[in-house]
């Protein structure tokens, strides 16, 4: 029987695991735990490192996954891989101060508290050194995260908490799992609001290696931001595939106009042009962005464009074929255009999520 998992999502942080287990170790005694490390199949070998330590150690386990990134969803599955009552999750990247957990887990036990939360930003607590830049970030996020959250939380950004196993069970099924933002995605999920504790700590600099959290991550959390708030009404994937149609358009002009205007081709050919400049565009910003957990890359990233350009004549084709009906019975060009549109985007994300951007 245990008390506590802890579960730590983990990106190229071999050099990281013996310290943190130690650590753990010092700072759990008398408590009955087991730390859950959820692996997206590190280049490093990171799992591999954490399965020899588990030779030893029962209370340490590994879950790999392949083929898939993202640290929210590494989180859940690695909450839904235990079974102790009470589970903690933590960057593996010795930031977050484990001596705070026996608090924390005092604090999960009282009655009425739902969730412990490790805040830099309350009084006792500490963001540590950071640049600037970063701090601006984190500022701003915080803003805008009051969007979807209305608790008054003084770090919606930790990745450093405590909870009830049931409690987080009962809501995953209703988790966003975009980006990493799994604190905020689990008070915005809940129905009702969530009672929580704040303790301060000291977020320290990283052990081994470097923070995985790049200018893409800022996308992951505005997309999790516009499904949290108007998921209901367009999943926030499709929102961000149709912007980056919207810059397709973009791209079709400008090239069209280098194409005709400035390099003087036959206009059918610059048209082409311009067309296969846009669907490259629209592809490689989706494969960044859209789509950045399933990423494509290398000689999958080349056949992933060819689906693409296939999947989008099709989708040309049904576009004209609507817009045609729809001029055929009312001939309001614009709304004849804009239907015929709608029916574009819809084929061409319907079947790229499928066929592209496949979970596998
Ligand atoms: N499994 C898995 N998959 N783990 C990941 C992934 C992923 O795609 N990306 C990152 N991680 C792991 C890292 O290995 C680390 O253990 C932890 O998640 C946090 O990642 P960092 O790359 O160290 O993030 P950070 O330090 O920049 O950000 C942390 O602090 C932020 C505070 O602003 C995180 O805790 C954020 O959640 C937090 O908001
Ligand atoms: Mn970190």
């Amino acid at each position: 029987m245990i008390d506590l998992a802890i579960v730590v999502p983990t990106f190229n942080e071999k050099d990281n695991v013996d310290e943190l287990v130690a650590r753990l170790e010092q700072a759990l005694d008398g408590i009955r735990w087991e730390v859950v490390f959820v692996d997206d199949d590190s280049p490093d070998h990171t799992s591999d490192r954490v399965r020899e330590l588990a030779q030893a150690k029962p209370h340490v386990r590994c879950v790999q996954r392949i083929g898939r990134r993202g640290l929210s969803r590494a989180v859940i599955e690695g909450v839904l891989a235990t079974s102790a009552p009470y589970v903690a999750v933590m960057d593996g990247d010795l930031q977050h101060d484990e001596a705070l957990l026996p608090r924390m887990l005092e604090q999960s036990r009282r009655a009425g508290v739902d969730i412990v939360v490790g805040s830099r930003y309350c009084p006792g607590g500490s963001a540590g050194e950071w640049e600037k830049s970063r701090a601006r970030m984190s500022w701003l996020a915080t803003r805008l995260s009051r969007l979807v959250v209305t608790a008054q939380l003084s770090d919606p950004m930790s990745g450093f908490f405590m909870m009830r196993r049931e409690l987080f069970q009962s809501l995953v099924r209703d988790l966003s799992g975009e980006g990493y933002k799994i604190l905020l995605d689990l008070f915005a999920t809940s129905p009702r609001p969530l009672n929580f504790v704040e303790l301060p700590y000291t977020f320290r600099s990283r052990g081994a290696g470097e923070s995985k959290l790049d200018s893409a991550a800022v996308w992951e959390f505005m997309l999790l931001i516009l499904d949290k708030a108007f998921g209901r009404v367009v999943p926030a994937r499709f929102a961000m595939f149709g912007l980056v149609g919207l810059s397709g358009i973009a791209v079709h002009f400008v090239s069209l106009l280098a194409a005709y205007r400035w390099l003087e081709l036959e206009f059918p050919v610059a048209q082409t042009v311009a067309t296969f400049a846009a669907m490259t565009s629209n592809y490689a910003l989706n494969n960044s962005f859209t789509y950045r957990d399933r990423r494509r890359m290398g000689l999958r990233f080349v056949t992933g464009l060819l689906t693409f350009y296939a999947i989008c004549g099709v989708g040309v084709i049904a576009n004209v074929g609507i817009a045609s009906l729809v001029f055929a019975r009312d001939f309001t060009w614009w709304l004849a255009g804009a239907a015929g549109a709608l029916v574009g985007v819809v084929w061409n994300y319907a079947i790229s999520s499928m066929v592209t951007w496949d979970r596998r």
